[in-house]
């Protein structure tokens, strides 16, 4: 498995923002839409097939490249709080679909509980796939959603994982369970407090986007 933690001012900045227990929650969301963008940037460099052409500008004949919209690119956003880290990141890909997760985590047993799936019986073949969700913590709620996207025909290596702050224990349960999967984080934090939340983190992004 690779961890991609992209050294961009911008990412820097926007993770920061998120860290500040002082901003609100219209901020705190742009903030998280404005980080999705850039690290769905990083994350489909070089990675989005292209079909090369011929294009008659108003001043000539130009070569060009278009992200070949004949090929599959699915984002899957981890309701709630991936919804506010999707915004901008499937936008800036010309062609996607989108399919809703939605996962809760039990405050207690930290366990994640699936109340919506949107998720194709089986994705096109081929399919690369971002899934998005911006606090990996515990990682349950990443792994009950890889587990859910590989049983429908995805391979590791042609998934993505987009999210804001990754902590250990996520990161060591992603390693050992899928080899071969990246991972794009604005940062990684050292713990996981007993109540499941990383540390510093930036608290319940879910409520924070939208409570
Ligand atoms: C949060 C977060 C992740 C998950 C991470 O979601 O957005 O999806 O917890 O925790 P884990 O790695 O320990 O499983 P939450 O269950 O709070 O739902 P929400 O997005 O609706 O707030």
């Amino acid at each position: 498995m690779l961890v991609f933690v992209p050294p961009h001012p911008l990412i820097k900045h926007w993770v920061s923002v998120l860290r500040n227990e002082q901003t609100p929650s219209p901020i705190f969301r742009n903030a998280m839409a404005e980080l999705g963008r850039l690290l769905m940037y990083e994350a489909s460099r070089d990675w989005l097939p292209m079909v090369t052409g011929e294009i008659q500008s108003p001043m000539g004949v130009a070569s060009v490249e278009f992200i070949d919209p004949r090929e599959p690119v699915a984002v899957i956003p981890i309701l709630r709080a991936g919804l506010a880290l999707a915004e901008h990141a499937s936008s800036i890909l010309p062609a996607t679909k989108t399919y809703h997760l939605g996962i809760s985590r039990d405050e207690e047993t930290l366990q994640p509980t699936i109340y919506l799936n949107k998720l194709p019986d089986t994705f096109p073949e081929g399919s690369r796939v971002f899934v998005v969700d911006p606090m990996l913590a515990t990682g349950g709620t990443i792994v009950a959603s890889l587990q859910l996207i590989k049983e429908r025909g995805v391979e590791n290596q042609q998934i993505k994982v987009i999210s804001a702050v990754a902590a250990p224990p996520a990161l060591q349960k992603l390693s050992e369970k899928f080899p071969g999967l990246h991972v794009y984080t604005g940062i990684i934090d050292p713990t996981v407090n007993d109540k499941g939340f990383i540390v510093p983190g930036l608290g319940d992004a879910g409520d924070r986007s939208f409570a």
